[in-house]
């Protein structure tokens, strides 16, 4: 991407003309609504709030075709290398494809019929742990990809579980563990041990613990035959663990963790709503993926939602983006898209490893709506930050105690675009903020699964705008290095190699642990 080129340079034009300009004056045209909300599977998008007009849509649309975006939407689902550093293509749409004959639709087909065989059984209750009883208690233990997205989608999907409890343990603090194993029968719980790698620190930890913990509440160590399944792409590991071959459940190296959920990751999912509910949930993220494949761009609402970000952030001047899901059920949200965006487009370096002279991702955040009003609204109305912010919103007004969910998610947008003028400062508020409506017909699996989708293509078009890699994430290493050495220095390795911070921070919590 340069800055020079004449799409980026007609854009950095116009944007200096809208600065600066109420965005209410924009509302006063009639025909704003019809022009800028396009409906899509399951969902309409309303960019009217945007401070966006005919000419900038043009301008964006110009440069989503000097960067060749229609050919990089082909890219992406013919299985081209588009995530050139780890040599592979991002095949997540496969995952939620009718089948093919290609061995990777066979075997992703293959691994569905496992999973709803194995969800069918337990659900059922023919699946009988070591002692003969059935499942009554799930644990799923995973972290990032492998966690976010089936919690958000079993939060959101299942108000009871089909009579199952599903909990979900990610983090290595041991009392997420304990949370998660409290009141448990072991006789009658199945873990899910999911991890892409079968390496990851948090999920092995509590993998281990949560053996341990079942061994000692069982007659025989073969018993977690019955009660340990896994998903994984490391199928060797997940059976050293001790998981018999037929219960581990492939994943492929051509899906990326934080797309992972539509693949045998989702199982929490199928145990929690019935195959039958997954099959739609995978229909509605499928209809998306027609949707951005054959749709023109100016009414492809991934990449409608991903160029109005292109155009505040690179243009407009906005570092952060708030996801307000007016949704109690969608209250995961905000954790999951932080993963998919900012994992995701989190680079500095473009595809060829050069520095970028423009912005990617903005920070991500976020949080359910009304709460939110009631803690950080204050900044988002009097503050001195700019933000932009999608609303996400369910249903219809059909009855009174929801409308009520509604007509607060509709004012904020509306106070966040208009302001209200005062004499007193104090009660001032400036408005001009720019925002994204999502509507919901209702929250069900097809809907979910064409919202995700959605999220997941706008993601995609915003790196190729910005010549990055979606798809890798070394960032995320470094960390985990580090940490390596720390952990057995807090365990009383000399840390004369740390920085004088860490030195003494280390220093501290030993104090700590000998006092114990
Ligand atoms: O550390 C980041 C990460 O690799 C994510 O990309 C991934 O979703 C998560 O960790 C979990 O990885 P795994 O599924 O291999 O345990």
């Amino acid at each position: 991407m340069a800055v020079d080129s004449s799409a980026w340079k007609d854009l950095t034009r116009l944007a200096t003309r809208v600065v600066g300009q109420p965005l209410s004056t924009w509302l006063q045209d009639d025909g704003r609504f019809a022009t800028f909300s396009h409906d899509a599977p399951g969902l309409l998008l309303d960019l009217s709030k945007q401070r966006l007009d005919d000419e900038a849509l043009a301008a964006l649309m110009a440069l989503a075709r000097a960067r060749d975006l229609p050919a990089a939407i082909t890219a992406l689902f013919a299985g081209a290398i588009v995530n050139p550093t780890e040599q592979r293509p991002a095949l997540h749409t496969q995952l939620r494809a009718p089948a093919d004959a290609s061995t990777r639709a066979r075997d992703v087909h293959d691994t569905l019929d496992r999973i709803e065989n194995l969800a069918e059984d337990v659900r059922s209750g023919s699946w009988r742990g070591a002692t003969g009883k059935p499942i009554k208690h799930i644990v799923h233990i995973g972290i990032g990809g492998s966690h976010l997205g089936p919690e958000l989608a079993v939060r959101a999907l299942a108000a009871e579980h089909g009579g199952l409890q599903i909990r979900f343990v990610a983090n290595v603090d041991p009392a997420e563990l304990e949370a998660g194993l409290a009141g448990l029968d072991a006789e009658r719980t199945l873990f899910i041990i999911a991890s892409k790698s079968f390496s990851t620190l948090e999920t092995l930890e509590n993998a281990n613990a949560a053996r341990s913990w079942f061994v000692e509440r069982s007659e025989s160590p073969a018993a977690i035959a019955k009660h340990f399944v896994a998903v994984s792409s490391n199928v060797a590991a997940a059976e050293a663990f001790g998981i018999a071959a037929e219960n581990v459940f492939p994943m492929w190296d051509w899906v990326g963790g934080r797309y992972s959920l539509w693949s045998a990751v989702g199982l929490p999912i199928v145990l929690a709503i019935g195959f039958g509910g997954f099959k739609e949930f995978l229909a509605g993220a499928h209809a998306m993926d027609e949707h951005f494949r054959n749709a023109d761009l100016e009414v492809n609402v991934p990449v409608l939602l991903a160029l109005a970000g292109i155009w505040n952030y690179n243009f407009l001047g906005v570092s952060n983006h708030a996801i307000l899901p007016y949704s109690r059920r969608l209250s995961l949200l905000p954790d999951y898209l932080q993963q998919l965006e900012m994992e995701s487009n989190g680079k500095s370096v473009n595809v060829d490893g050069d520095g970028l002279d423009v912005h990617t991702a903005p920070i991500l955040w976020g949080g359910v709506g009304t709460n939110g009003q009631h803690a950080f609204h204050q900044l988002l109305h009097q503050g001195t930050r700019s933000y932009t912010a999608d609303f996400i919103m369910v249903g219809s007004s059909a009855s009174d105690r929801h409308r009520w969910l509604l007509a607060n998610g509709l004012a904020q947008s509306q106070a966040m675009m208009a302001g209200s003028e005062d004499e007193d400062p104090h009660r001032a508020v400036a408005g001009g903020h720019a925002t994204t409506t999502i509507l919901l017909e209702k929250l069900d699996p097809f809907s979910l699964g064409s919202l995700l989708s959605l999220y997941e293509h706008k993601v995609y078009c915003q790196g190729v705008i910005w010549n990055i890699n979606s798809f890798d994430q070394f960032g995320v290493e470094l960390g985990k290095r580090l940490a390596l050495p720390i952990y057995e220095q807090l365990g009383g390795k000399s840390a004369i190699n740390q920085d004088v911070s860490t030195r003494g921070l280390i220093a501290r919590l030993r104090k700590g642990a000998s006092d114990v």
